[in-house]
């Protein structure tokens, strides 16, 4: 059995988009193999130092998580911040992570380019947060996107380092979790690129939106002015709207409107109705599960409490194997 881990940042809803590609394999993901999920709540404050509303932001987030259905028996699914061991290894990972290497991170450089009055040391050691994250329950397999990899190329550097450096085997050599051909690209609504909450707002259905917000939004997504060839291939803005449609709707719906784009007959107005009522249908079971879970604090409560024991089960272990390899020792 591998141990999985997996990480989000707590600065905004779920959308569509982290349904689709991590969520929905989460759900089954979490039989098959040990698994961590966390809110990196550490890491928000590298690009917001002073939050408005960490603590709702970690709420929410964790929140949908259970929505789409972690199961915090099955699984561990805990704060970052519930397990201050992540900290005390970060430190002793910077402690063999040079400067140079550091600046080099693609993600470093973007980061200080945008927030140029914050180029902050947690910034710059991002990776060997994210680093602490994972090692620090020995997880052999991250589910990461293109965006992560580069991290965890850094994640394996600092194992194999503390490995070296200390002549011992101790920390496996983490690699990215791969979906395999299940993984479906949730594009925004915007025309072009992903699902991604930093764009326009429009552009992303969060899970916990309203049908009447959804709706709103499908509506509105960009299209072309139609097809003027029989079979003429789709302009990107509509082959996104059909790639959402093969997300959330039955293959005999989307099969109806390629035949009538195919066709030149295809109405883009009675797409998007059709395709907003099956995202409709589709959440409503997840948005209704938000809202029970939000007004449970008992439970909520209890879930964030069962996490911060098992995650602590776990970091506990590593970080006194840690402590002992290293030589913090224990007088008697
Ligand atoms: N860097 C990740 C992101 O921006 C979040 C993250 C932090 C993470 N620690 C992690 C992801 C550990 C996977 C494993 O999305």
């Amino acid at each position: 059995m591998s141990i999985v881990l997996s990480g989000i940042r707590p600065t905004g809803n779920l959308h569509l988009g982290n349904y689709f590609g991590a969520l929905k394999n989460f759900k089954k993901m979490q039989h098959e193999n040990e698994c961590y999920f966390f809110i990196a709540d550490y890491h928000s404050l590298t690009t917001h130092p002073t939050p408005d509303d960490l603590h709702g932001n970690v709420r929410q987030v964790l929140i949908e998580y259970l929505a789409a259905g972690i199961d915090p028996e099955t699984a561990t699914l805990y704060i970052q911040s519930d397990l201050p061991e992540t900290a005390e290894l970060y430190l002793l990972f910077n402690m063999n992570a040079y400067k140079g290497e550091l600046e080099r991170v693609t993600t470093f450089k973007d980061k200080a380019r945008k927030q140029p009055d914050n180029v902050n040391a947690g910034l710059l050691t991002y990776p060997s947060l994210m680093a602490a994250d994972i090692l620090i329950h020995r997880a052999h397999k991250v589910p990461v996107g293109k965006d992560q990899e580069q991290h965890l190329e850094m994640t394996r550097t600092f194992a194999k380092r503390f490995n070296r450096l200390y002549k011992v085997d101790f920390f496996p050599e983490p690699v990215a979790y791969n979906f395999g051909e299940e993984l479906i690209k949730i594009p925004g609504l915007d025309g072009s690129g992903k699902m991604s909450k930093s764009d326009d707002e429009n552009s992303a259905i969060f899970l916990a939106d309203e049908p009447k917000v959804i709706s709103k939004k499908v509506m509105k997504a960009v299209t072309d002015a139609g097809p003027t060839k029989m079979n003429s291939p789709k302009s990107e803005p509509v082959e996104n709207l059909f790639s959402l449609m093969k997300a959330v709707s039955e293959p005999e719906t989307v099969q109806y409107f390629n035949d009538l784009y195919n066709k030149c007959e295809i109405r883009y107005g009675d797409l998007k109705k059709k395709l907003a009522e099956d995202i409709i249908t589709f959440i409503e079971p997840i948005r209704e599960r938000i809202k029970e879970i939000s007004a449970n604090d008992a439970y909520i409560k209890k879930v964030v409490k069962m996490g911060k024991e098992k995650a602590h089960i776990s970091g506990s272990k590593t970080i006194k194997e840690v402590r002992e390899i290293i030589g913090f020792r224990e007088f008697n």
